[in-house]
C-alpha cells in the first residue's frame, strides 16, 4: 500500500482529499485555528447545529460566537451531548431531532461535529437520517477521531442489539483538524490515539513506526504524524467508501481489539484494546503469513514505548475467542484477520487453524 496522493499545503494548513466513489470529494484540514476554513464551509448555511460534548462546552460557546460574528444572518443552535459513548445513544440522537425540528432545520442548514469519535459518530448518524442527509462538517478535538473517526463516513450510535450496529455511511463535507484543541486532551486517551496512528504505520506507512521510535510521546512529530495517518486513510476510503475490500486492511489488530473491548464491557479505551490486537495480529501473521521475526517484535516494542498495553491475561483466551465467534456470527461470515505478510503488505487470513489462533496468543498473554 501506498499513502494518499492530494496532499497539500498552503498557508501552515494541510489539505487532504478523499474521493469516496460516488460521493462527492472532500478534503481534510490540519492546522491550527481553521475558524476561517470552517465559516467558508457553511457555505449557504442558514443553521448550524454545533453538536459538542459537556466537557468541550467552553470552546464549543467560544466557536458559536465566533461564528455568528464571522457570518453575518447565520443561526448557531449548540447542541450539548454526554462524554463519550453516553452520547451515542437513541435518546441523544432524538434530542437532536427534535432540535432540529424544532429549529426548522432545511436540506441546506449544516451540522458540526465537535468532539472526540462519539461526537462525531452521531453528529454523522444525525446529519445522515435528517431529512434523509443534510450536510455534516467534523470538527474532530481528539487524536483517534482526527486519524480515524471523523474520516470516511461511517457514522453511528449504540444500542441494545451491541455497539455501532445501527448507523449509515454518509460522507462529511469537510473534516477540520485543529491540532490545538488536543492540548487539553487527556494523557490515556492521547496515547489511545496513537494505536491507530501506528497501525497505519504498519499497514501503509512505515515512516510513521520511525517518527514513534524517534519520539514514543508522539508530540515532537505530532502534525507529521497526523498527517500521514490522515492520508492512509483517505487513500484506503477513496479506493473502497463502503467496505467492500482494502479498507478491510483498516482492520489490522481490530478483530482481536473488539474482543477485549467486550471481555472488559468497553472500560477500556478502543486504542489501549486495539494495541493488544496490534501485537496479536502481528503474530499471527509471523506464524501464518510468513511475517519476519523483526516486523512482528516491532509492534510490541513500538506500543509499549508509547505507554499502551501489549498483554492480556492467558486465563481470557476463552472468553475472547468466545467473543471472536459470536462477532463472526453476528457479521455472517468467516473469522477473518488482517495479517501483514511484510511490513505495509496487508493481507486477508479466512477461518485460521485453531492451533494457529492459540498459538499466537500465548505470544500476548500474561500480566
Ligand atoms: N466512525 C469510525 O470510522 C470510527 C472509527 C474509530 C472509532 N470510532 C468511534 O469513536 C469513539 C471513540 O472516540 P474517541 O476515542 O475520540 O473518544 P470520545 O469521543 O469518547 O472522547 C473521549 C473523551 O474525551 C473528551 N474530549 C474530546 N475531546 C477533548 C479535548 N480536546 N479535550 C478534553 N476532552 C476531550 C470527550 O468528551 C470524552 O469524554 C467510539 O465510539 C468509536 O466507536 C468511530
Amino acid at each position: 500500500m501506498t499513502s494518499a496522493e492530494g496532499t497539500r499545503e498552503s498557508g501552515g494548513t494541510t489539505s487532504i482529499e478523499v474521493r469516496p466513489g460516488a460521493d462527492k470529494p472532500y478534503s481534510v484540514l490540519i492546522g491550527e485555528g481553521l475558524l476561517d476554513e470552517l465559516a467558508a464551509a457553511l457555505d449557504g448555511a442558514t443553521r448550524v447545529a454545533l453538536m459538542h460534548p459537556r466537557a468541550l462546552r467552553t470552546p464549543a460557546d467560544a466557536m458559536r460566537e465566533e461564528l455568528l460574528s464571522a457570518r453575518s444572518g447565520i443561526e448557531v443552535h449548540a447542541l450539548e451531548v454526554p462524554d463519550a459513548e453516553d452520547a451515542k445513544t437513541l435518546q441523544v440522537a432524538n434530542y437532536a431531532w427534535n432540535v432540529l425540528g424544532s429549529v426548522g432545520f432545511t436540506r441546506n442548514d449544516l451540522v458540526i461535529g465537535f468532539g472526540g469519535g462519539a461526537v462525531t459518530d452521531l453528529a454523522g448518524f444525525v446529519a445522515a437520517t435528517w431529512l434523509r442527509g443534510v450536510r455534516v462538517v467534523q470538527v474532530p478535538t481528539t487524536l483517534l477521531a482526527m486519524v480515524d473517526a471523523a474520516v470516511g463516513g461511517k457514522t453511528g450510535i449504540n444500542t441494545d442489539a451491541g455497539k455501532n450496529l445501527v448507523g449509515a455511511f454518509h460522507q462529511p463535507s469537510a473534516v477540520l483538524c485543529d491540532l490545538r484543541t488536543l492540548e487539553t486532551l487527556p494523557p490515556n486517551d492521547f496515547a489511545a490515539g496513537l494505536a491507530e496512528v501506528a497501525k497505519a504505520g504498519f499497514i501503509a506507512d512505515p515512516v510513521i513506526l520511525e517518527l514513534l521510535e524517534q519520539d514514543p510521546t508522539g508530540h515532537q512529530h505530532l502534525r507529521q504524524l497526523v498527517e500521514r495517518s490522515i492520508a492512509v486513510k483517505a487513500e484506503v476510503v477513496s479506493g473502497d467508501p463502503k467496505e467492500a475490500g482494502r479498507r478491510e486492511f483498516l482492520n489490522y489488530g481490530h478483530t482481536l481489539g473488539h474482543a477485549i473491548e467486550k471481555v472488559e464491557r468497553y472500560n477500556w479505551r478502543h486504542g489501549a484494546a486495539v494495541s493488544v490486537g496490534l501485537v496479536y495480529a502481528a503474530a499471527l501473521s509471523r506464524l501464518a503469513s510468513g511475517l519476519d521475526d523483526g516486523t512482528a517484535d516491532r509492534h510490541g516494542a513500538v506500543l509499549s514505548a508509547i505507554g499502551l498495553p501489549v498483554r492480556y491475561p492467558q486465563e481470557r483466551w476463552p472468553a475472547l475467542l468466545d467473543a471472536m465467534r459470536i462477532d463472526k456470527k453476528a457479521r455472517g461470515n468467516r473469522l477473518r484477520f488482517v495479517t501483514l505478510t511484510g511490513l505495509a503488505k496487508p493481507t486477508m487470513l479466512e477461518d485460521p487453524d485453531p492451533g494457529l489462533l492459540t498459538a499466537a496468543y500465548s505470544e500476548v498473554a500474561g500480566a
